[in-house]
């Protein structure tokens, strides 16, 4: 089975899909990364340069060719994925494949991504903490319609390994 993990920035995507991805003997592929590969630049380069519409062509084109592989994967993709064009869809009508959402608290998002927003071109400009928590209480609102439509919503405010048993129980 291919597990997709959506969430938003700094919900653990990556940090879970890792953990998940050893406990099930399967690889582990991000989604960025992939991007950055085929791009050879960084994301933040990415929308520096040629812009987000751009980045968000890319991003389906490279989740598209992932989908398309015969292989199974654990994949962390973008904070954005499944919230532009039919990208949720495609990946909830996917075959032998599931949608999982780490929902994560906004304080916790925020206090995460406070010391890690420099290479995220969405919040990077956003200087103090109280604006950071007033732009992710509405981008997470608006997000939340295409988070929410996962086959398995998980609490990912604990233990990444709690987090990871909680995945393992609803999908096997
Ligand atoms: C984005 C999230 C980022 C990256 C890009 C845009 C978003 O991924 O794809 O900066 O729109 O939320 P992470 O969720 O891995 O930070």
């Amino acid at each position: 089975m291919k597990i997709l993990l959506i969430g938003y920035m700094g919900s653990g995507k990556s940090s879970v899909g890792k953990q998940l991805a050893t406990s099930l003997n399967l690889p582990f592929l991000d989604l960025d990364t992939e991007i950055e590969q085929k791009e050879g630049i960084s994301i933040a380069q990415i929308f520096d340069s040629k812009g987000e519409i751009y980045f968000r062509k890319i991003e389906i084109e490279v989740l598209k060719n992932l989908l398309a592989k015969p292989t199974d994967f654990v994949l962390a993709t973008g904070g954005g994925t499944p919230c532009y064009s039919n990208t949720m869809q495609l990946m909830l009508k996917q075959p032998n494949c599931a949608v999982v959402y780490l929902k994560t608290s906004l304080h916790e998002l925020t206090d995460r991504l406070y010391s890690q927003k420099a290479n995220r071109p969405l919040i990077s400009h956003l200087n103090s903490k109280e604006v950071l928590e007033d732009f992710i209480r509405k981008h997470l609102f608006e997000r939340a319609y295409y988070y929410n439509q996962a086959e398995v919503v998980v609490d990912n405010t604990s233990s990444i390994e709690n987090t990871v048993q909680k995945i393992k129980k609803a999908l096997l």
